[in-house]
């Protein structure tokens, strides 16, 4: 079957179509992306109501060319889905409005998808990984870890109390007077810096649940920064390196912990799997690579285009929804908030009390 997929949760303006065949596996057919990063660089950080504006703007013609990259005319699709959420509302009710109207001029079932959920599928359109798996999200909006069991059947482990990784990377670099998106800039320097230098703070460290928490962390690189003030270059480099020296560190003992929940409640986990923007990290990657190895685990980490917010993971996503004909009504309603859990397939139905509220 072969769905259009449409993402605009955020700052990406994204379309693709993708195929999945009767045995499960995907290929892409086309995937635009059109990053509004220019657009909010000036700001240090995405404004909502610019980023609708700029999807409202550019979509239908990212969509089009989606379809002329397929080589594919709205009748040949089987389905048409879209991210309803979470995200900025703005972007959502553009991305799933459209949606709902190209599936309806063209009697095609809507896949209303979880923005989360399709960064959780992603391993099996670049993989096959087969579940039940392990995921690590981390985007500069998420930080979770995720038991993926089957379509729609999602348990999160662990995730974090205040700023996600991605997120305290943008926040080190604005400190540090960096550009945005400031997590490949706090890498670049701190390659040439000392991770020692200074000692930061490493958070939830040892604790039996597998949550996270990154604000402290940012306010103590704060406060070092602000005890040597005015930074030289090499300030800034060492600051970098021992921020990201601790982000690993955080990582490396929290996902131990939420794969220690993990194996004792579903048993091994056939991968772990990374997704998000953070995923991009060296540093980050050579710490999931020694947790795979320690566990005696695949590890799975898409590349970097599809780590990334795309198109081709949301009519994955849709494909493989519909694949089980799990379809959504016209009503659906985009949301700003929407947990993982809370998504529905065919192992794990609507709740009783969400069926008898409804
Ligand atoms: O998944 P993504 O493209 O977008 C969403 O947030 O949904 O992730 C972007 C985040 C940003 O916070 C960015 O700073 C971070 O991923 N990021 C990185 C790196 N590349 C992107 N963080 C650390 N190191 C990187 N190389
Ligand atoms: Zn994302």
């Amino acid at each position: 079957m072969v769905v259009l997929g449409i993402e605009t949760t955020c700052d990406e303006t994204a379309a693709a179509v993708v195929e999945r065949g009767n045995d499960g596996v995907g290929k892409i057919l086309s995937s635009v992306v059109l990053s509004q990063v220019n657009e909010h660089a000036a700001f240090g950080g995405v404004v909502p109501e610019i980023a609708a504006r700029a999807h409202v703007e550019a979509l239908d013609l990212v969509i089009a060319k989606a379809m002329a990259d397929a080589g594919k005319t709205y009748d040949a699709i089987d389905g048409v889905a879209a991210a309803a959420g979470p995200g900025l509302i703005g972007g959502v009710i553009v991305g799933l409005t459209t949606a709902k109207s190209i599936a309806m001029v063209n009697g095609k079932p809507l896949i209303a998808v979880n923005h989360l959920e399709a960064h959780a599928l992603t391993a099996r359109l670049t993989d096959g990984t087969a579940f039940p798996y392990c995921l690590f999200l981390a985007s500069g909006g998420h930080t979770q870890t995720v038991a993926v069991l089957a379509v729609g059947d999602y348990v999160r482990l662990g995730t974090t109390l205040d700023d996600a990784i991605g997120e305290a990377f943008d926040k080190t670099a604005k400190l540090l007077g960096l550009g945005y998106p400031g997590g490949p800039q706090v890498e670049k320097e701190a390659d040439r810096g000392n991770p020692v230098r200074f000692p930061l703070p490493r958070p939830m460290h040892g604790r039996p649940d597998a949550d996270f928490s990154l604000s402290g962390l940012k306010t103590a690189l704060r406060l070092e920064a602000e005890k040597i003030a005015p930074l030289s270059d090499q300030d800034v480099a060492d600051l970098c390196a021992s921020f990201q020296q601790a982000v690993v560190e955080v990582i490396l003992d929290r996902l131990r912990a939420g794969l220690r929940i993990f194996r004792v409640r579903y048993g091994e986990p056939t991968a772990l799997v990374a997704a998000g923007g953070v995923a991009a990290n060296q540093a980050v990657r050579k710490v999931l690579q020694r947790l795979a190895f320690e566990r005696g685990t695949a590890l799975v980490v898409p590349p970097p285009e599809l780590c990334t917010d795309n198109g081709a993971m949301i009519a994955w996503a849709g494909a493989e929804r519909l694949a089980l004909g799990l379809t959504d009504p016209m009503e659906t309603a985009p949301r700003a908030r929407w947990s993982l859990d809370e998504v529905v397939g065919v192992r794990k139905p609507p709740s009783v009390f969400k069926r008898l509220g409804s």
